[in-house]
């Protein structure tokens, strides 16, 4: 997973490129690399390590002169994250140039005929084959355009690509294939991307490709062909989010904006969805008659979006009396699932982008299911192959653990749960009237929390030395806890597990030794007082206990518990919408004492677009 950019204009190609690649940088930043075409040269930069290091390597950009240029930053996949396997990749006779997302599954055996043909390899990439490959039917044919088409054949497996061509220095070639690629339509210039955070301060007039076709940009224009070669019109988009909002606007870290946008996320998810109390889903694509025969929901997402899904699982079997199954992404696609005809898959991505997630999207529509989508990013893959898609409309998150996403995407599925009660006519009329109002008090309750930010701070300073937590959880609890242990765990790399608190017995509360420290949740009220037994039981193992709590059931805990985080009171279904957001910033806050680089943590990417 890697993030590609490209660029073909007047201006100077190489600082736009590591402009471009400083937004993309999210998505894998193991190494990064520029080429960039001008006076008949094709000229390379790469090197392991952040961008700066090759913004400092390249003075940035000026070491490389030219209006036509292809960026990378990457995410390993094949090979080490070194200087050689960084991109972009030049081919044998340094005219051709390469940046790919994705991964070419059948590279080993093209690298073997290339070898007999007497290639070259330096890198152990995927990616150089397309380089050498292209080298190889360009020699034989001599028109780039046509080695590209034969490539393409040539290859299997996943490619968003940009390719260069030093004959050709006013030439921008790409193709896509399940990665995620947009084009940008400049005045005199334009642009590629992975992510349209990448373009937008030079366009936001954008069109997305779509599996199997491939473009040439000049800096005049943009031409478009679909699988078939045949020439064909995209569908422009107009991006209206503030560059701010790809910005850490005053923040120091992303993280920590995008904790604080959640009450303006939330509103922007749910207020135009709620309309004289009741919840209004004009993108539904569905009519009543197919929302009451839905036969089995699944709910099929991955990480921090699979944890949404747990809430959701409580929340919709509650509201629609059905029963919810909730599958991991990865599991979902192997499993030969009993899904079919009739059967709703809600499929839950922030990126749309998740490989995982797509494969079991596309298992469930080949087997007949009606996919329902939630995701963030507009346009993008999984929302694009969904039969219907509800955005979160959270905006651009750029840190790579997840926060305004996972709470609009909570937002939206109980706004889905409410509008098919609804029309299931499952939910009693107080239930329903009250979830909607509380929905609608997240925003200003959600500041309240954030006010805390100082109190939640000193906590943090407390269990930061830590090396071992258990969260522990009943119900929703256990649901919100799934989340809050692998939130602490991702950026302060803390081993930290989720527990269901009545599974304590049966083999964990052995683990619990003196000092031990336990984040207890006990906001679902119904369960308060089971709560308050299992905060009783670890502490008479010696555990050190940090409580959530609602206000109201802040005096109980607090006798007990010395270190607390409170929520305003809320609808029991709501709880976790609240619950989430204490635990975000302890998380941070635990982090940022522990000097991790939270926006960016080890080992991770944004959007996982491998197997
Ligand atoms: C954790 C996190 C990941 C993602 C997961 C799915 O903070 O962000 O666990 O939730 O990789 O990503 P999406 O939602 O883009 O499909």
């Amino acid at each position: 997973m890697c993030g590609i950019v490209g660029y073909v204009g007047q201006q100077e190609a190489a600082p736009i490129l590591l402009d471009g690649l400083r937004r993309l940088e999210y998505r894998g930043y193991d190494s990064a690399g520029i080429a960039v075409c001008g006076d008949g040269q094709l000229r390379v930069k790469k090197s392991r390590g952040r961008l700066q290091v090759l913004s400092d390597l390249t003075h940035d950009g000026a070491d490389l002169p030219g209006h036509l240029g292809i960026g990378h930053t990457r995410w390993a996949t094949h090979g080490e994250p070194n200087d050689i396997n960084a991109h972009p990749h030049v081919s044998q006779s340094g005219r051709i140039a390469v940046v790919h997302n994705g991964i070419i599954e059948n590279y080993a055996e093209l690298k073997e005929q290339l070898l007999h043909k007497g290639y070259g390899f330096r890198s152990e990439t995927d990616t150089e084959v397309v380089a050498q490959l292209l080298d190889y039917y360009y020699a034989d044919c001599g028109d780039i355009f046509e080695a590209m088409i034969r490539m393409l054949h040539a290859v299997d497996g996943a490619y968003a690509l940009g390719i260069i061509c030093a004959d050709y220095p006013d030439r921008l070639l790409c193709a896509r294939k399940d990665a995620p690629l947009l084009l940008g339509f400049g005045e005199g210039e334009n642009m590629i991307a992975s992510d349209v955070t990448a373009i937008i301060r030079h366009t936001r007039d954008i069109a997305y490709l779509d599996d199997g076709e491939l473009a040439i940009l000049s800096a005049k224009g943009i031409r478009v062909y679909d699988s078939q070669m045949r020439p064909i019109e995209k569908e422009h988009r107009h991006v209206d989010w503030d560059v701010a909002a790809a910005e850490k606007g005053g923040y120091e870290h992303f993280m920590l904006k995008e904790i604080h946008e959640q009450p303006r996320a939330i509103r922007e998810a749910t207020a135009a969805r709620i309309q004289g109390g009741q919840v209004v889903l004009r993108d539904l694509n569905m009519t009543d008659q197919q929302i009451r025969d839905i036969n089995k929901i699944f709910i099929v997402a991955c990480g921090s979006s699979y944890h949404v899904g747990m809430v959701g699982k409580y929340n919709l079997e509650r509201m629609l009396r059905r029963s919810v199954e909730v599958c991991l992404a990865s599991e979902f696609r192997y499993s030969d699932p009993i899904v079919g005809k009739g059967d709703l898959v809600i499929v839950i991505s922030q990126s749309g982008e998740t490989l995982d997630t797509m494969a079991a999207l596309r298992e469930a529509k080949r087997r007949g299911a009606h996919i329902l989508s939630i995701v963030n990013v507009v346009g993008s893959s999984i929302a694009r192959e969904s039969h219907t898609v509800l955005y979160t409309w959270a905006g651009p998150e750029i840190a790579v653990a997840t926060t305004k996403a996972y709470s609009t995407q909570m937002a939206v599925l109980n706004l889905l749960g409410l509008y098919f009660s609804q029309v299931m006519g499952t939910l009693d009329h107080e239930v329903y009237s009250a979830m909607v109002r509380g929905i609608e008090k997240l925003p200003e309750q959600m500041e309240r929390i954030l006010e805390q930010a100082e109190h939640i701070h000193d906590i943090a300073k407390r269990c930061a030395g830590r090396e071992d937590v258990f969260f522990i959880g009943r119900n929703l609890d256990y649901a919100l806890s799934l989340e809050g242990s692998l939130k602490l765990k991702e950026i302060s790399y803390i081993h930290s597990e989720a527990y269901a608190s009545g599974e304590l017995k049966h083999g964990t509360i052995s683990l619990i030794e003196d000092g031990t420290l336990v984040i207890a949740l006990g906001t679902y009220t119904p369960l308060f007082d089971k709560a308050m037994s299992n905060v009783v039981e670890v502490q008479a193992r010696g555990a050190q206990v940090l409580a959530l709590t609602t206000e109201s059931h802040a005096g109980e805990m607090g006798k007990r518990v010395p270190m607390l985080m409170t929520i305003p009171d809320t609808e029991e279904m709501l709880l976790p919408q609240l619950g989430v957001v204490p635990l975000q910033l302890l998380s941070y806050y635990i982090a940022l004492e522990r000097g991790c680089d939270i926006d960016k943590p080890r080992n991770l990417a944004k959007s996982v677009t491998v197997e």
